[in-house]
């Protein structure tokens, strides 16, 4: 029996895949892509030797139905999963029916695109004194989306917030973002297609970035990070603080 192998494929750029994840891909018989996020030059350079399946237009049944029997004839199977996949990846769909076909599996994390968004607008999301919390989340869209985790109400809190699978409802995400108590002033970056040679970075204010983002023809593929910690310095972290260093080296 062979074994399927869920790797975080990252964001796009290829050497942003781990160590861990380029192991198993080396060895892998059958990779199976996500090709509308990872492109297929960055597979065949971690896995040159392994059949290549894109999943784009399958469904989940096709896929699991894909990886049960390859797995079944003994191969090492990896699905590729953009970014990290605990989060949006519907990887725990595949598991559960692995799970019933009785095949082991294993999940290799990856670089998020929340991680590579950060990175390239040079920023930390936490910020001490700004805000020491960040909410992940996305608008509704067909995916249900329990009651108090509407925008509006994720917004009260005033922390930094990443939407994703958002940016084509820009405009309805701001008004409920402003509802919800952001003020208009509040930065907003828009990344897309992070880490790869398209990257964009738009930033503005609650005020101006639906705007600037249409100018941009960005209507994909792209993160929506908000919050005051794009402007401000915040305090100094106790971490680096004298007094904490000379506590921890008594
Ligand atoms: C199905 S979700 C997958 C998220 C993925 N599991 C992760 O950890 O990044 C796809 C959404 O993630 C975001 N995303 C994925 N790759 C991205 C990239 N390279 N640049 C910006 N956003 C990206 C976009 O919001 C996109 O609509």
């Amino acid at each position: 029996m062979g074994k399927v192998y869920f790797v975080g494929a990252g964001p796009g750029d290829p050497e942003l895949m781990t160590l861990k994840g380029l192991r198993v891909l080396r060895r892998a018989d059958l990779v199976i892509y996500p090709g509308s996020l990872t492109p297929r030059e960055a597979v065949e350079e971690w896995a040159p030797d392994a059949e290549l399946v894109d999943s784009y237009g399958r469904s989940l049944e096709e896929l699991v139905e894909l990886m049960v029997e390859a797995a079944r004839e003994g191969k090492t199977v990896v699905r590729l999963v953009s970014g990290d996949p605990f989060i949006y990846s519907s990887v725990y769909e595949q598991v559960r029916e692995l799970e019933r076909a009785g095949v082991e599996y294993e999940i290799v994390p990856g670089v998020s695109s929340v991680n590579a968004a950060a990175a390239a607008l040079g920023e930390e999301l936490t910020k001490p004194g700004v805000s020491q919390t960040v909410i992940l989340t996305r608008p509704a869209g067909r995916t249900g989306k329990p009651k108090g985790e509407s925008l509006r109400e994720l917004a009260r809190h005033g922390c930094t917030m990443v939407i994703f699978l958002g940016v084509r409802y820009l405009e309805d995400i701001v008004e409920s973002l402003l509802e919800g108590g952001y003020s208009e002033d509040t930065p907003v970056a828009v990344v897309y297609k992070v880490s790869t040679p398209e990257e964009k970075i738009v930033r503005g204010t609650l005020a101006d970035i639906v705007e600037k983002v249409k100018e941009e023809g960005i209507d994909r593929t792209a993160l929506i990070i908000v919050g005051d910690v794009l402007r401000e310095e915040g305090e100094r972290s106790h971490l680096y603080s004298k007094e904490y260093a000379r506590s921890v080296r008594r």
